[in-house]
């Protein structure tokens, strides 16, 4: 541990349980001395495993809807009175596809179920930043991180609205990253993260071959959750001031590649058969 966040002071949105990558988040930045706010929508605590984290990592626990301006504004002012000042980073690790969950194809959407996604993946990011900007509540040289997936930029057939959720995150941060760089030193980037076995995750139609084909393709393998948290922690150190509008891959190495020969040998291997 190298005390990377030793006074910093934020708010995890998404830990639902132990294998959410902000659950993992939440333990790193802990180890690195962050102090922190957790939070996930009323409706996930109710299975209550985020006391557990919140025992083990100091934490208090302040529930919100990251739909509901309300909610989110009695956030980041309980937030502040907490944590005894201003933010210095921010995670949101929050995405739902009630079209995915229901088992609606891409093409045969329901259009409610496609708004309510979009509110919850995409939309609640920008809500989170235009609360926290309006609170004026960042210290400067804060960072905000969102996660993302590939299918933002290629086709993924079975990510379905999810992928069009994410192209529209991924802009959030670039358009919103302008104005709290421009005007208070905030950076805000996604990170585009390998398929990782979550709750979230699973609940994508074949995940299995998903998640393994990923992995084949990579030269470093599949990105795990503690790779991602680890990856959010440098994002927000001090050691990454002014990495800002980007989209980062962890991806292992996917995002470049064209073909393996892990993937060739077991296409062939198939053909032949
Ligand atoms: P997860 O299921 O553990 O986390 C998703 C979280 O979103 C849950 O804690 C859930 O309660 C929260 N959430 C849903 N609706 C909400 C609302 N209205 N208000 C507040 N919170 C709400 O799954 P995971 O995988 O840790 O997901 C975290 C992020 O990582 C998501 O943005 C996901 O799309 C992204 N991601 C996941 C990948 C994967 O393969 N698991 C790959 C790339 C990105």
């Amino acid at each position: 541990m190298y005390n990377l966040l030793k006074g910093k002071k934020g708010i995890i949105f998404g830990a639902l349980d132990s294998n959410s990558i902000a659950w993992k988040t939440a333990e790193r930045v802990h180890e690195e001395g962050g102090e922190f706010v957790l939070t996930n929508a009323p409706v996930a605590m109710r299975m209550g495993q985020i006391n557990e984290l919140a025992e083990k990592t100091g934490a208090q626990i302040i529930p919100a809807d990251a739909t509901s301006l309300e909610d989110l504004q009695n956030l980041v002012d309980k937030s502040m009175e907490i944590l005894g000042g201003k933010i210095d980073f921010v995670l949101h690790s929050i995405g739902m596809s009630i079209n995915v969950r229901k088992g609606n194809h891409y093409t045969n959407q329901n259009y409610d179920f496609t708004q309510k996604g979009t509110d919850v993946s995409a939309m609640s990011f920008h809500k989170v930043m235009q609360t926290l900007y309006k609170s004026d509540a960042m210290n400067e040289w804060g960072s905000i991180v969102g996660l993302s997936y590939m299918a933002a930029q290629r086709v993924f057939p079975d990510y379905n609205d999810m992928a069009d959720n994410k192209a529209y995150l991924e802009s959030i941060a670039r358009s919103f990253g302008y104005f709290f760089g421009k005007e208070k030193n905030v950076r805000v980037n996604t990170i585009s993260q390998s398929p990782t076995p979550t709750t979230a995750g699973s609940g994508v139609k074949g995940f299995d071959g998903f998640i393994s084909y990923a992995d084949k393709m990579s030269p470093l393998g599949n990105a795990t959750a503690l790779d991602c948290a680890n990856y959010t922690v440098s994002l927000f150190s001090d050691l990454t001031k002014r990495v800002t509008l980007q989209n980062l891959y962890n991806d292992g190495g996917f995002s470049n590649m064209g073909v393996s020969t892990a993937v060739m040998d077991a296409f062939v291997e198939n053909e032949s058969k």
